[in-house]
């Protein structure tokens, strides 16, 4: 008679050592569950918005109004109270305080909620939201107001080049050479909450396994890549982590056992 699989089979030991580096890529996804958007979801962002409009220099130039307006209203939903981190973001500040080998976290959003649960070694790629830039002098300040093209840099003087600290389309992400030397040197690579569709994240995979890394995403459904991945388990964020760094969690303790 044929057996059957029993209902929750454990999951197969990682090939990894407590002491191998790992890094982390989040995106929209991991902080769906805290009530933030995602882009590609049939209910996200790009769904409503052109991002031709709000996220190039080119819809900039054309309309900076119309920009700062998606931006402002981005950032004050960003801060109501009600948006805080979830049990993904916190498993995440908890494996960077428990793992021997290191984690870095490298997020494309431009959320604060890695910072606020704890995440520490931390990468945003993509900018910031909490922060402005000036596009004349370059300078980069905390801002949680709202922007518009009327205000002036606190630090060159000049009036129309205030913008959102947010990486656009057609512009080069941030700290890609710290980013490339951590997947070249990791032993893990996992991959979450994203729909791998934006490069150069989506590439970060191909580098890390080009390295010799475990690969894993965390996904609700499969991404673009996800044939990329050795291991791929799908699921809410809020679930799919936690239950994730609970492995780590064991293989960290046994080697110290
Ligand atoms: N848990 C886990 N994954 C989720 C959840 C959830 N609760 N909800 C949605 N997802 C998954 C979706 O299935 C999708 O694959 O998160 C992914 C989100 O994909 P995108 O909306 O494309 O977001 P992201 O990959 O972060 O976009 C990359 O594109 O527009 C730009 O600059 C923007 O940084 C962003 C980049």
């Amino acid at each position: 008679m044929p057996t059957r699989p029993p209902p929750n089979p454990t999951p197969p030991a990682l090939p990894i050592r407590s002491t191998d580096p790992i890094v982390v890529l989040t995106g929209a996804g991991i902080s769906r569950e805290s009530g933030l958007e995602t882009f590609r979801d049939p209910d996200g962002i790009w769904a409503r918005v052109r991002l031709e409009d709000v996220a190039t220099p080119e819809g900039f130039a054309r309309d900076p109004a119309q920009v700062h307006a998606f931006y402002n209203a981005r950032r004050r939903g960003l801060l109501d109270p009600a948006i805080r981190p979830n049990a993904a973001h916190a498993a995440l500040a908890a494996l960077e305080g428990f793992w021997p080998g290191g984690v870095l976290v490298v997020t494309q959003n431009v959320d604060d909620l890695h910072a606020r649960a704890g995440s520490r070694s931390l990468i945003h790629m993509h900018g910031e939201l909490l922060k402005v830039r000036c596009a004349d002098c370059g300078a980069t300040t905390d801002g949680r107001a709202d922007l518009s093209a009327a205000d002036a840099c606190a630090a060159c003087g000049r009036t129309g080049g205030m913008r959102p600290h947010v990486v656009w389309f057609g512009e080069v992400p941030l700290e890609l050479d710290r980013i490339g030397a951590a997947l070249a040197d990791c032993g893990l690579f996992v991959s979450i909450g994203t729909s791998g569709n934006v490069w150069p994240a989506a590439g970060f995979v191909r580098e890390a396994r080009a390295g010799g890394a475990h690969t894993v995403e965390l996904n609700l459904e499969p991404s673009e890549g996800a044939s990329l991945f050795a291991e791929r388990i799908h699921g809410p964020a809020t679930a799919v982590v936690p239950a994730f760094v609970g492995r780590l969690r064991a293989v960290a303790a046994e080697a110290t056992a």
